[in-house]
């Protein structure tokens, strides 16, 4: 209602509502290497594409005459209550979208009672995050780092903090093929804005203490710029990038430290085994995010993990990857009510929300749209784009029908097409 009397006394928002001026806008006010970095995907964009066609094969059928003037977009979600079921996904490296980085996020999630998941890359200090958020909810997004002591260091953190929920991104094992950033020769997560969760952290300033202490070049090392052979190391763990990349990497933490991220960031070898040491070193309702196969849901199951979130990481990690609404639509047919699912990649409209809960989400996490809100106008920004995906799913919801989100099914879509 608000939005709408807004724009009946001619007042014209700060944020374009219509998507395509969105992301026109926040692409003219960021830079090139922001913008390929937020934008971007893996390869030839070509799952990010397919995550947003895929909406259109699953169109809704609205229904008429039925009471749809008390609505409600409430649901529970591990034993809370969520106002709408909508959460800000996990973006890392938040700085380089706005200064105020997550602390914007954070004003933005309060406003709305909406909880923010806050990323192992982020800008902020997690503690420093959950001050700004104050009572708001808060979940923490896990990425498993092959050091079993800080992955169990950052845990025992999110939880002091007061996490819900523990999203651990299985997707990530590697940096996908993220084309853009080849050209442009930025790695924006190796930098300081990138990894302020480890600098802050106890295990890994540890690490790097003891780097220095034993390293080739010894204590000093701690204060300079990182050399080629840092980022080399980096490098390995996708040997397949050219030098030129390398060349042009820059960062300004110290050397130590980097080489430590280095050290601790690519974890390829996990296994379902190792799910064991998680569920053994926290008692949150562990999400595994990143699911994508209806036989690696059956999996998590079996393990007893208490969420699937399905997600290809909005396209960035495999190139020619199922679309994951398609991924949802099968997850749910085959395991759908055993645990809750969370679905995002490709949400750009309340419609599409409506279409993710009607094939079996919970919830769903947004990720891009309202980064571009944040980048455009910091935590106001952030905020209005989710506010109006709120006010859209509650009118497409209204129109087609539908009082409240528990009623959504596969009767609300038709699924014949293709
Ligand atoms: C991400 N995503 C992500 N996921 C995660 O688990 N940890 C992270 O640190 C990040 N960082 C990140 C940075 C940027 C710039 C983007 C665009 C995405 C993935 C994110 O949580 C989510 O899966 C996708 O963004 C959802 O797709 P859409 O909504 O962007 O299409």
């Amino acid at each position: 209602g608000a939005i709408y009397s807004a724009g009946a006394y001619g007042r014209r928002p700060k944020v374009p509502v219509e998507p395509s001026a969105l992301y026109a806008a926040a692409h003219r006010r960021m830079s090139p290497q922001a913008w390929s970095y937020v934008a971007g995907s893996a390869g030839m964009q070509r799952t990010d594409e397919a995550n947003q066609q895929a909406f259109q094969r699953y169109p809704i059928v609205p229904r008429m005459l039925r009471d749809v003037s008390e609505r409600s977009l409430a649901v529970q979600l591990f034993g809370y209550t969520l106002p709408a079921p909508l959460l800000f996904a996990p973006i890392g490296v938040l700085e380089m979208a706005h200064p105020d980085a997550e602390l914007a996020v954070a004003r933005a999630a309060s406003a709305l009672g909406l909880p923010m998941v806050l990323s192992t890359q982020g800008s902020v200090p997690m503690e420093r995050t959950v001050a700004e958020l104050g009572a708001n909810p808060m979940w923490y997004q896990l990425y498993w780092s092959n050091n079993n002591e800080l992955a169990e260091s950052l845990v025992r953190r999110a939880e002091t903090a007061g996490a819900q929920a523990l999203v651990v991104t299985l997707d990530t094992h590697l940096l996908g093929w993220r084309t853009r950033d080849l050209d442009l020769g930025y790695l924006p997560f190796a930098r300081a804005e990138g990894i302020a969760q480890y600098l802050t952290d106890p295990v890994f300033t540890d690490l790097v203490r003891r780097r220095a202490a034993s390293g080739v070049a010894g204590e000093a090392a701690v204060n300079q710029r990182p050399t080629l052979a840092a980022v080399r190391t980096l490098m390995s763990i996708t040997r397949h990038y050219p030098g030129r990349f390398l060349d042009n990497l820059r960062s300004p933490l110290p050397r130590a430290a980097v080489e430590t991220f280095l050290d601790v960031f690519p974890c390829p070898a996990l296994t379902w085994d190792d799910l064991d040491f998680l569920r053994g070193i926290t008692s949150l309702p562990i999400v595994l995010k990143g699911i994508q196969s209806v036989d690696d849901a059956r999996e998590a199951i079996d393990r007893g993990v208490d969420g699937i979130q399905v997600s290809n990481h909005g396209g960035r990690q495999v190139d020619g990857a199922i679309a994951s609404l398609d991924a949802l639509a099968e997850i749910s047919a085959a395991v759908g009510g055993r645990v809750p699912l969370l679905f995002d990649s490709g949400i750009r409209s309340g419609a599409d929300i409506v279409k993710a809960l009607a094939l079996g989400a919970s919830a769903v996490m947004i990720g891009r749209p309202w980064l571009y809100g944040l980048a455009l106008d910091g935590a106001a920004g952030a905020e209005a784009v989710m506010e109006r995906l709120i006010a859209e799913l509650d009118l497409t919801m209204a129109l087609s029908g539908v009082a409240s989100v528990g009623e959504l099914s596969r009767d609300n879509l038709r699924l014949s097409v293709g």
